[in-house]
């Protein structure tokens, strides 16, 4: 039976985070059991049946630790059902229409053979790391643009599928 998710993401300013928690809210109430931790925080995906990957967009490409989880478990996340996500855009288009992956992310799904990618959009608020970011906060462009509607519509699909019977196994 698939029973257990992670869910593993990169964060700078913690918005990512929180997507990642209500994917696995959704997951957990469809009674899987789900993990939501920092991709640098974890050593091994071995006991997981299922992985989610969500990374911020920073300058076009995920966040670092993203990219450097899906590069240092390629081997292991081969094969297991794979799902990736970014969170960036500061507008309303993410809610409104598909943003497809960044390069980098589009190369690491075909790589890994994930099943889907989808951008929800970004937060940046008062207290955002780093000179940019408070550049753009005090420009009056920052906001948060995350829809958790559409956050938990895609986690439930991910759930149905992780649920579905597939074929040749037996109902549980
Ligand atoms: C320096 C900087 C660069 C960013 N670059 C992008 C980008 O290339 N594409 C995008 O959609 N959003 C971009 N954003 C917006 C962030 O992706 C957004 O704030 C996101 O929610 C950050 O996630 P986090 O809070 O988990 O770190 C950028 C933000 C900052 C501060």
């Amino acid at each position: 039976m698939l029973s257990k998710v992670l869910v593993a993401y990169g964060t700078t300013n913690g918005s990512t985070a929180r997507i990642a928690e209500a994917v696995a809210d959704v997951l957990r109430k469809e009674g899987l059991t789900v993990e939501a931790l920092p991709a640098r925080s974890v050593e091994s995906v071995e006991a997981y049946d299922a992985v989610v990957v969500g990374g911020g967009l920073y300058a076009g490409r995920w966040h670092r630790d993203a990219r450097r989880f899906v590069r240092r478990h390629r081997r292991a996340l081969t094969g297991r059902p794979l799902w990736f996500f970014s969170s960036g855009p500061l507008d309303a288009t993410a809610s409104e229409r598909d943003i497809p992956p960044v390069p980098g992310v589009r190369r690491a799904m075909v790589r890994l053979d994930a099943k889907e990618h989808i951008t929800f959009g970004g937060c940046l608020e008062e207290g955002a790391k780093g000179r940019i970011a408070r550049m753009i906060v005090s420009s009056g462009k920052g906001g948060d643009f995350r829809d958790f509607g559409q956050i938990e519509s895609w986690a439930a699909g991910i759930g149905a599928q992780l649920l579905a019977p597939s074929p040749g196994r037996e109902p549980q």
